[in-house]
Parts: structure tokens; C-alpha cells; sequence
């Protein structure tokens, strides 16, 4: 007898797929917030002259060896770095400088009047342990300013970011500093060397290495024994060769000058080797809790474009990270303003009906309209309530009746009137409407 199949129940996986550590996803109730920011960014870089530059994600990981330092964090620990199919060492860019220094030599932009001015808004990625405002995967704005020396350049940058924060309802302090140059730097190296020497066992394990192999390192560190340590540490202002020294002055009477509030901090060294002359941040407040939720940071970087390949080519540059400034404007209630209203809302009902607005819709849009539609909803009563939401002046309503009549209806959602107009005649009686208020706006 033959034997009966067995029927097995093939069961579908279900497993629910989540976030990988340290990402985000931007959803779209934020999504105004994002926008408001990047357009803060592009109107504020216009407004100074700086045009948009995009660089890849991905660059040899060299490129950040040699710019962002071996010895930094970023690099040394939290740089997402792989050998490619074709044997290549390639990282995830971990910050936005680095590529910017490589198109400007790379693409001869020495060429072109300088200072070269760009900016650029995009995915940046560090392997670091997340937390609140800080995460493996975030965005940042930049602005770099490449080809001149002046101070005057240091301190537009400080009041680009500045702006930028405060049109997002945030009063930064900026963290000023000087790191000055291969001149005088050793020499303060030397000092903190010997401020360090006697409380080596204090410090923690990771600043005991820095402390032989680089003790500015150590004013960065994350650690609370170590931030106590440099409480009364040797002032790198005080030790500016006069170079460095009369460049920093001229930064901070500039900032006077533009009255952009600032606080002489010693401890910004910043965590990227590229340094040389004004480093600064914008954090909250003085308070150094500031430190880890840094809306931004920069400063001048005189030596990058040759350590890159390039010519001798002083340079100055700022970023900022996008989380940060979104998560406080949501601390603050910050209000975006209102995006523009669609000046019409198209209803339909019926499959005739919804065939005809699909051209109507395009029609509309070529006369200039901003037009707001729900093809795919079927009754009246929810399209209109979505008219309502939007906060649209006029619908148009087209239904069987006005199909056979060859009419369409015209809803002021403001007083609810309703008129019956002649379909071939819409265009007269919008014209009408909208030349009497004079809203009609274009995409
Ligand atoms: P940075 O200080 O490393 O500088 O980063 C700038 C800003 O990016 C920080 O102040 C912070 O707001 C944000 N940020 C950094 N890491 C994270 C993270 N893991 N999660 C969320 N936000 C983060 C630079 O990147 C330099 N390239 C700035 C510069 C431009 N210097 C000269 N030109």
C-alpha cells in the first residue's frame, strides 16, 4: 500500500529585525527638524559665500592615519575600517575634513581664487559607545575655508556656527583656545610633561600612555580624575610663541567686536591631530559637563593640505553634529516654523473621478499651483479632513454627478461654502480666487 505523504507545515521565519547598535532612524515627525536645520546650514553658507561640496563616505584609510592622527581615538579605536574585494584598506569616513583636504588637492581647487569656501552636510561614523547625543552613525555640517591665513577667517567660522545654533533657539558658549604651532607647541608640550610628571599615578591607564606619547591628549580625556588633574593646568595662551600669540589676539577682538560670547579654555586641544593656532567648541554653557555634548568644534589646521600631498596651504574649518542641535531644539520646544500651505486640495470619489484629477493634478501643478491630493483614499469626509489638516484655503471636489454634469465643486474650507463651477472654466475661477488674495505661491 502506498504510503501516505506527510504534509509538513512550512513555517515562515518571523524574526523581527532591529537597529544595529549605535544607529538611527530619522522618522518622519523629525523630519522637520532635519529640514529646518539643513536649510539653516544653506541659507548661512550663502549669506558668507560658501558652496557645497559632497565627498564620498568611503576613503582609503590612510587618509585619516595621516590627517586625523594613528594615535587619536577616532583612529585608533573607532574607525570602521575593512580590506575591499580588491585588497584595498578602506574606512568609513569617521569626520569630513580629511575628504574635503584630499578634493581640494586632488581636483587642483589651489587654482581657483582663494579661500576656496565649502560646506558640507552628511553621514559621518565612529565605533564609539552610544549614548545620549552620541552615536556610531550621525550627521554633521561643515564649513572649511581653505587658502588663507588671516584671523579674521578663524573667527567668521566661530560666528557661522554660532548663528547657525542660535537661528535653532540655542545660545552656545564658545570654548576658545590656541594649540599653537610647531614653534611653540614642543615647548608646552615639555611643560605639561613636567605639570603631569608627579601625579603620573593618578591619572588614568590610557592617560599614562598619552602622557609619554602625547600629554595634550590628557586635557581631552573623558575621565573625571583626570579632568580634576588639569584644574590648575599651565595655560597654553601663556606659552604662544608671538606668531601664534598676536593670531589668537586678533581672534578674539574680532569676536568682541561681532560681541560673540567666548570663554578662554586651556583644555580644548581637540581630539584630532590636524591642529595648529585657534581651536574652539560650542558647548551649553562654561560648565565643562559641556565637554561630551559639544554641539561642535573646529579650528585652523595651517599644515593638513601639505601633510596630504598638497602645497603649503593654511586653512581653518569647522563642524557640528546635527543629533545634538535637533535633540536640544526638541529639549527647548523649539516651534519650526509652518512649511508653506498647499494652495489646493483635490477630491475625488469614484474611479471615473479619480482617473480625471489625475490629470487635473498635473494641470494644476503646470499653472503653478501647490497642490495637495489622497488618490487613494475613497470617501469625501476623510479627504476633506486632510484638506482641513493641511490647512488648504480651496478643495476641489469632483464626484460622478459633476463627471456627468461636466461641472467640478470649488469648497472654500474656510466658511465651507461650496459653488458648482463648469469644469472647462476652473483655471477663470481659481485665477478668481487666488488673484483676490494674492497666495497663489509656485513649487
Ligand atoms: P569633532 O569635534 O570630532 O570635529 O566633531 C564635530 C561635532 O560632531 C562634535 O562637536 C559633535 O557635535 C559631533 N559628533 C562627533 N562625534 C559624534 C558622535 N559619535 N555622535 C554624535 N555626534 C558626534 C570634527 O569632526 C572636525 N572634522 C571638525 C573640523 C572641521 N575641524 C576643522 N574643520
Amino acid at each position: 500500500m502506498p504510503r501516505k505523504k506527510k504534509t509538513v507545515a512550512t513555517k515562515t521565519s518571523s524574526k523581527k529585525f532591529q537597529l544595529v547598535k549605535g544607529m538611527h532612524d530619522v522618522l518622519p515627525e523629525d523630519e522637520k527638524f532635519w529640514n529646518f536645520v539643513t536649510e539653516t546650514v544653506k541659507k548661512i553658507a550663502s549669506d558668507y559665500g560658501y558652496q557645497k561640496i559632497d565627498t564620498p563616505i568611503l576613503e582609503f584609510t590612510d587618509l585619516f592615519t595621516r590627517s586625523v592622527g594613528a594615535e587619536t581615538d577616532i583612529v585608533s579605536k573607532e574607525m570602521y575600517s575593512f580590506v575591499d574585494q580588491g585588497g584595498d584598506n578602506i574606512s568609513l569616513r569617521p569626520e569630513g575634513t580629511a575628504g574635503v583636504v584630499r578634493a581640494y588637492n586632488e581636483h587642483g581647487m589651489f587654482n581657483l581664487p582663494q579661500p576656496v569656501k565649502v560646506f558640507y552636510i552628511g553621514q559621518m561614523f565612529r565605533h564609539e559607545s552610544p549614548q545620549s547625543g552620541r552615536f556610531r552613525q550621525f550627521y554633521q555640517f561643515g564649513f572649511e575655508a581653505i587658502g588663507e591665513y588671516e584671523p579674521i577667517l578663524d573667527a567668521q567660522q566661530i560666528v557661522i556656527g554660532y548663528k547657525i545654533l542660535q537661528a535653532c533657539g540655542i545660545t552656545s558658549m564658545v570654548h576658545v583656545n590656541s594649540v599653537g604651532c610647531q614653534e611653540c607647541r614642543p615647548d608646552y608640550i615639555n611643560i605639561l610633561t613636567d605639570f603631569f610628571k608627579d601625579m603620573k599615578s593618578q591619572l588614568c591607564d590610557e592617560c599614562k600612555k598619552r602622557l609619554l606619547k602625547n600629554p595634550l591628549r590628557i586635557l581631552d580625556c573623558k575621565e573625571k580624575k583626570c579632568q580634576e588633574l588639569t584644574a590648575n593646568l599651565p595655560q597654553t595662551v601663556d606659552h604662544l610663541c608671538e606668531e601664534c600669540r598676536d593670531h589668537f589676539v586678533k581672534v578674539l577682538e574680532y569676536l568682541d567686536e561681532l560681541e560673540i560670547p567666548y570663554f578662554l579654555n586651556s583644555r580644548i586641544v581637540r581630539g584630532l591631530d590636524y591642529y595648529t593656532k585657534t581651536s574652539f567648541e560650542f558647548w551649553e554653557g562654561e560648565d565643562e559637563s559641556g565637554r561630551q555634548k559639544a554641539f561642535g568644534g573646529g579650528g585652523r589646521y595651517d599644515k593638513l593640505v601639505e601633510q596630504l600631498g598638497g602645497r603649503s596651504t593654511p586653512a581653518v574649518g569647522f563642524a557640528a553634529g546635527m543629533e545634538r542641535i535637533i535633540n536640544k531644539m526638541k529639549d527647548n520646544d523649539f516651534t519650526v516654523p509652518l512649511n508653506r500651505k498647499p494652495d489646493i486640495f483635490l477630491a475625488q470619489l469614484g474611479n471615473e473621478a479619480r482617473k480625471k484629477t489625475l490629470r487635473l493634478y498635473e494641470e494644476l501643478k503646470q499653472a503653478g499651483y501647490y497642490v495637495a491630493e489622497s488618490m487613494s483614499k475613497n470617501g469625501i469626509k476623510p479627504q476633506l479632513e486632510l484638506a482641513n489638516k493641511l490647512g488648504v484655503r480651496y478643495s476641489l471636489i469632483l464626484g460622478q454627478k459633476e463627471i456627468i454634469d461636466g461641472t467640478i465643486l470649488i469648497r472654500d474650507m474656510e466658511g465651507g461654502i461650496q459653488e458648482v463651477i463648469n469644469y472647462e472654466k476652473i483655471f477663470i475661477e481659481l485665477e478668481k480666487r487666488f488673484n483676490k488674495q494674492g497666495e497663489k505661491t509656485t513649487e
